[in-house]
């Protein structure tokens, strides 16, 4: 009597294990979910993105020297272009031509003190919109 007992309390409690296990992986799939398709999904920037990121460009001094995508300082690198398409491929590269400036030729460096990476990132959605040829 007394073993059946025990017996069926635990099987309960392997249940509850299970629902409770069940419950977790559940919920660690649906917080998965769209973090997935995110990160392989990449949307194209709204033209309020690329306005903000304009702005950030001006109130960071870039359009000082870069106007409208320019280089008023060393006209043969403008920000936009194929032969700046092909030198920074990835927006990884790109920040980091951002983030080490080239001091000896005239553009500062911008470390995070200066301009933080979520209005980096804004940044580069700008310069990557001014290669668009589709505009609106
Ligand atoms: C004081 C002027 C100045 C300011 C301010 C400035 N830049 Fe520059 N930038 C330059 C010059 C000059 C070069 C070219 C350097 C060289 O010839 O190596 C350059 C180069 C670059 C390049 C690399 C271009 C290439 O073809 O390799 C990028 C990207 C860039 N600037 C982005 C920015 C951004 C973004 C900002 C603002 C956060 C900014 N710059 C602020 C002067 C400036």
């Amino acid at each position: 009597m007394e073993k059946r007992a025990l017996g069926l309390f635990s099987l309960n409690g392997f249940a509850f294990f299970l629902a409770l296990a069940t419950a977790f992986f559940g919920a660690e799939q649906i917080q998965a979910g769209p973090q997935t398709t995110a990160s392989k999904k990449v949307a194209a920037p709204t033209a309020e993105e690329i306005k903000a990121g304009k702005m950030l460009f001006v109130k960071a001094t870039c359009w000082g020297c870069h106007p409208h995508g320019e280089n008023s300082m060393n006209g043969d690198k403008p920000l936009k272009g194929p032969r700046f398409a092909k030198k920074y491929q990835s927006d990884d590269e790109l920040m980091a031509a951002i983030r080490r400036g080239s001091v000896t030729r005239g553009m500062p460096p911008f470390p995070v003190e200066k301009l933080s990476e979520q209005d980096l990132r804004q940044i580069v959605v700008f310069i990557r919109s001014l290669s668009c040829s589709a505009k609106p």
